[in-house]
């Protein structure tokens, strides 16, 4: 006999009783468990840690994580200007923007910022250097700067593996770049940030085309040595070339969530950035030793019921980015054996699940997911409901309820 889906059984029941649907919920206990692991390696080693904001996307959260970290996460990666100066309006310190600017109009953002704050500047360009230095000497203000050194693993020639972001790839390349900032006298070198992206943003146990997967763990593996050795040498060239500041306050940036364990090992590096760790969209399960608990969900409610064993509900179609596939679709979750139809996928304003057999859903009733990745559900919803030993205990505005538009 078919059994009618309860959602009072669901672990998150006293949440979405009587709630208007769709709602996201954020489950404290899960983030604080999520941040304390991702703390740890930074701890034991003596390291400082950075947020990256685009990961959550959501201040109060983001307060949450810094006043639990015990002064551990000492500042945050931004990523864009406009998004920067808000945070810096917003009373926040030592902001350093991760990405490079596209234009003069950024950097005069970034000089804004820099009235409230320090507020870092990234670099792998001259075009960077210069847009910034000229906002820097029509402000009359020394202006933070970052250099962004590529991590990529080419170990034949030909071959690139990573992400493709800065052209700055050896310690010469670093030293051109540092010396171009050292000749302006409104910007600073402030860091170099070296970013992984192969080890830190790749699963060891991906749930989709898992054949992928030992050769995944192969480059994490082998790409190692080399990224600790090239981070090394940059910092190490800054410094003998007296590209460094006189008061010794040089940080190098290394890592994400994914690799907080292998950063907090590299002595070059002075502060590891977390971020997607924290919330865990489901493209962060499959990390080997790093035991992640999902604390970000969205329900939706049952609009519909097409034939037996389909409902669809309202909603539903916040695809993840990057490489399109499969993966990027959010995860039903309750009741647990629901699955998207491969047909539709999730839609651009309703969604269809197909049941497991015997199990009904009523219209009217939540179905539950995860989203792909951490931050990007804070662009659609305006709050994110909060919740402590399973009871709703506060709501939090996202950047949406906030207004706060990081792009334009
Ligand atoms: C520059 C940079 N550093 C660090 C990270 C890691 O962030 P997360 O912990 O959210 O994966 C990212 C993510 O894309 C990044 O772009």
């Amino acid at each position: 006999m078919a059994q009618t889906h309860d959602p009072m059984r669901s672990p998150y029941a006293s949440a979405l009783r009587d709630r208007p649907l769709p709602l996201a919920f954020v489950d404290l206990d899960a983030l604080d468990q999520n941040l304390t692991r991702l703390l740890q390696p930074a701890r034991t080693r003596g390291k400082r840690v950075r947020l990256a904001t685009k990961s959550v996307r959501c201040p109060a959260l983001i307060a949450r994580a810094i006043h639990r970290s015990e002064g551990l996460i000492t500042g945050l990666m931004t990523f864009s200007a406009r998004e920067t100066l808000q945070w810096a309006e917003h009373g926040a310190t030592d902001l350093l923007m991760g990405y490079p600017i596209g234009g003069p109009h950024d950097a005069v953002l970034l000089v804004a910022a820099n009235r409230h704050t320090r507020a870092a500047a990234m670099v792998d360009a001259p075009q960077h250097v210069a847009w910034l230095a000229d906002a820097g000497r029509a402000a009359q203000l020394k202006l933070p700067v970052w250099l962004d050194l590529d991590m990529g693993w080419r170990p034949l020639a030909g071959t690139h593996i990573g992400v493709r972001r800065s052209p700055l790839r050896t310690p010469e390349d670093v030293v051109m770049l540092a010396r171009l900032i050292a000749d302006q006298p409104f910007l600073e070198l402030r860091g170099l940030m070296g970013y992984e992206a192969h080890v830190a943003g790749l699963p060891d146990d991906g749930r989709l085309a898992s054949w992928q997967n030992p050769m995944k763990r192969w480059i994490k593996e082998r790409s190692w040595p080399d990224i600790v050795v090239r981070r090394g040498l940059a910092v190490a060239a800054l410094h003998a070339e007296g590209l460094t500041p006189a008061d010794g306050e040089f940080s190098c940036n290394g890592g994400g969530s994914g690799s907080v364990d292998r950063t907090a090992q590299d002595p070059s590096v002075t502060e590891i950035t977390i971020g997607s760790g924290l919330l865990v969209g489901h493209l962060f399960d499959g990390y080997r030793g790093l035991d992640l608990a999902p604390a970000l969900h969205f329900a939706l409610a049952v609009t519909r019921a097409p034939s037996p064993g389909i409902v669809t509900c309202g909603g539903g179609g916040w695809i993840a980015s990057g490489q399109s596939g499969a993966d990027r679709l959010p995860m039903p979750v309750w009741p647990p054996g629901c699955t998207l139809l491969p047909v539709e996928g999730a839609g651009e304003v309703q969604t269809p699940v197909a049941l497991p057999a015997g199990v009904q859903a009523a219209i009217g009733s939540p179905v539950i997911f995860r989203p792909a990745k951490s931050g990007e559900l804070a662009e659609i919803f305006s709050e994110y409901l909060l919740l402590a030993d399973g009871a709703v205990n506060a709501h939090a505005a996202t950047y949406r309820g906030l207004g706060w538009n990081a792009w334009a």
